[in-house]
């Protein structure tokens, strides 16, 4: 599908700001949106629009314009600002992924992206290799958003024939754009506080065992979703997806085999209720079997691509 046009939500954000690039170098037509303006690399390389997607006038106004075939919804409010502001999270999270599904039908969208996550898993659910299928009963506004959004995208696809396809992210750690206030946003904050002054103060205690991936796994993963032939998809909630799990204090560890003299100290907030809501592991076995799933980065390898590339973002020898 390397000519499509592509609509995607929430561009600015830490996952569009990357998946918007990967899209466009494989030559798609990609519109980037968001509330916020962005600066650099995603305004100079394409169409960049400005869209709430809570107005859904001015989404299916975008949808017709550039006659969009795909779209990948990425906006939405994380686990962290969500419990700080329920209602909003509630409103964007649901409405905004409703006026995407109507407007996706109405307007003959081909084929939907729709991020999912490990909060839609909850106290309840089996802790080590969380199962596809299991008791689900998030207690996070996130995790209860995100669990209605892939009921309402499983019954697109069941009701109306719409081709959506999800995925279920663990934490993300990326170097290019900071993470947007969710409670995995440690395992991102660590790396440049090591680099600048070599210590870090944890907001999740020192043994949060919880699953993490490495960016450019988590893009290739979804690309790879999006292109999978139809036929082989059994899931059309959300796939769980996995690549490694780790607690703050194995993170510590990597580091320091890279920065010796980096340390680290743990002062837990409220996101450690969140965190110990959550899975410690995943079981992705449905998108291995079904498209091939496999990452590439391990906890080690990811800590030194992510060292490297901020001391050399920072012009720090390395
Ligand atoms: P982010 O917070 O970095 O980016 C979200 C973007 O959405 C921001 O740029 C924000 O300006 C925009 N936005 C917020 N409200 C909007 C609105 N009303 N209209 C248009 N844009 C709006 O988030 P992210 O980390 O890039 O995550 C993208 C998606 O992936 C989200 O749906 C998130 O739930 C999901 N996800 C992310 C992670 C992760 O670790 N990053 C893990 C699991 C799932
Ligand atoms: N990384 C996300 C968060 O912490 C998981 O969905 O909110």
């Amino acid at each position: 599908m390397d000519s499509d046009t592509i609509l995607v939500t929430g561009a600015c954000g830490q996952i569009g700001s990357e998946l918007v690039m990967a899209l466009r170098a494989r030559g798609n037509n990609v519109i980037a949106t968001d509330l916020k303006v962005p600066s650099g690399e995603l305004l100079e390389s394409g169409e960049f629009q400005r869209l709430d997607v809570l107005n859904k006038n001015s989404l299916a106004t975008l949808v017709s314009k550039f006659k969009v075939n795909q779209i990948y919804h990425l906006a939405a409010l994380l686990s962290a600002t969500g419990e700080q502001n329920p209602e909003l999270a509630w409103r964007v999270n649901m409405k905004g992924l409703r006026n995407i599904l109507d407007c996706s039908v109405e307007l003959g969208v081909k084929r939907l992206f729709f991020p999912s996550t490990i909060a839609v898993f909850g106290p309840t659910s089996p802790k080590q290799n969380t199962p596809q299928h299991c008791v689900m009963e998030p207690n996070t506004i996130y995790g209860i958003s995100k669990q209605a959004g892939e009921r309402w995208c499983d019954y697109y696809y069941q009701k109306k024939g719409l081709d959506v396809r999800s995925l279920r992210y663990p934490g993300l750690i990326s170097y290019k754009t900071k993470a947007g206030g969710g409670t995995t946003d440690y395992a991102v904050e660590i790396f440049f506080e090591a680099v600048k002054h070599k210590q870090y103060n944890c907001f999740l205690s020192e043994n949060t065992v919880l699953p993490m991936m490495y960016m450019p796994d988590a893009i290739r993963g979804t690309i790879e979703l999006m292109d999978a032939s139809a036929g082989n998809l059994s899931i059309r909630s959300a796939y769980n997806f996995s690549a490694f799990s780790f607690s703050p204090q194995d993170l510590a560890k990597c580091i320091i085999a890279e920065i010796p003299d980096f340390s680290m100290q743990y002062s837990p907030d409220f996101r450690q209720a969140i965190a110990d809501s959550w899975p410690a592991s995943i079981d992705d076995s449905f998108a291995r079997k079904d498209w091939g799933w496999k990452p590439e980065y391990t906890l080690d390898t990811m800590t030194k691509d992510m060292l490297t590339n901020i001391m050399l973002t920072n012009g720090i020898a390395i």
